[in-house]
């Protein structure tokens, strides 16, 4: 699923660049270009962020 559909980028992408020591949106805009465009992803990225560094997965999401 895209979060930044302006930028094509995915879940997937933020939650590696989470696992690769993102920790902020400044992070993922400076790796990623997430939220350079149109802004409206910022809100969904923060909560991928933080889910990502608290463990938590989004329900009907499978945990290895
Ligand atoms: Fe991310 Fe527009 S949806 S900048």
């Amino acid at each position: 699923m895209y979060i930044c559909v302006c930028k094509a980028v995915s879940d997937r992408a933020v939650r590696q660049a989470a696992h690769s020591g993102a920790t902020s949106l400044a992070d993922l805009r400076e790796r990623l270009e997430l939220g350079t465009c149109c802004g409206k992803c910022a809100c969904a990225a923060r909560e991928l962020l933080a889910e990502v560094r608290t463990g938590a997965s989004a329900p009907g999401e499978g945990r290895a």
